[in-house]
């Protein structure tokens, strides 16, 4: 193996995290609304996150869909919590990599990421129905069956696996299953800014996709303090 710095262990996330964010992160990643909450929500990849469990129990409409879900729910929750492990091995290698606002310090970030995988495993447990096996770039779900479809930490977050097809077409997927799409980061881990962004919207647009960056309220990995928002031309509900 190179000894250069980009393989040593410490310096490589590996494996796609299983995280677990909360109700509240997804709020300020989207800049989430109580009238965007009101419809029918997708979450996809939902990993461990609580904004599913959190918005059912709110009374909302609620799905998360993600091929970790083939997996049981206790193997599922195993997994989230060994994310959050290598998430903060990964956080004290890296330390200009972040920003301690959303976030006091680590010890809030290990309480409030284990809280939502604890109401995840709760929540699927409970209510397996809400919680489908699906996979990118093919999702089973009918067109526009979802008033919002919210996407975090999957698209644009790995620039070293997901090449520029694959993100088209699961952009191109999430909009035809929701009405509004909105995709959070749009920064890669170690980079400031993934350089398929440009030529994936040039695609969208092409393909009648509407696209629009918003800089929102949350900011943890640096400079990922915006999302995209995606509709179809002329059905423009951001901006
Ligand atoms: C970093 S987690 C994000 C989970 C959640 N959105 C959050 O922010 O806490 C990334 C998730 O993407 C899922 N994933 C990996 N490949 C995928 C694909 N092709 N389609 C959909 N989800 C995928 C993983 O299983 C993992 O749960």
């Amino acid at each position: 193996m190179p000894e250069t710095d980009e393989f040593r262990p410490e310096n490589r996330i590996g494996a796609v995290l299983v995280s677990s964010r909360s109700l509240d992160e997804y709020r300020r990643m989207f800049a989430l609304t109580g009238a965007d909450l009101a419809g029918r929500v997708l979450d996809c990849p939902g990993g461990a996150a609580s904004l599913t469990a959190e918005l059912t129990a709110a009374g909302g409409h609620a799905l998360a869909c993600d091929p970790v879900y083939e997996r049981p729910v206790g193997q599922v929750r195993e997994a989230a919590l060994e994310s959050l492990g290598r998430g903060y091995a990964y956080h004290q290698a890296h330390p200009d990599e972040y920003v301690w606002t959303y976030f006091r310090d680590p010890d809030h970030y290990l309480e409030s990421r284990t809280r939502s995988a604890e109401l995840f495993a709760a929540d699927r447990a409970a209510r397996p129905e809400n919680y489908v096996h699906a996979e990118l770039p093919a999702l089973p779900f009918a067109d526009r069956q979802f008033d919002l479809v919210l996407s975090s930490h999957l698209l644009f977050s790995y620039a070293d696996r997901f090449d520029r097809e694959f993100h088209v077409a699961s952009l191109r997927e999430l909009a035809r299953v929701g009405r509004e799409v909105r995709v959070f980061p749009l920064v890669s881990m170690g980079l400031a800014e993934n350089p398929e962004l440009a030529p994936v919207r040039a695609e969208l647009a092409a393909a009648g996709l509407h696209t629009a960056i918003r800089p929102v309220d949350y900011e943890f990995q640096r400079g990922g303090d915006a999302m995209m928002t995606i509709s179809r031309a002329g059905h423009d509900s951001a901006e």
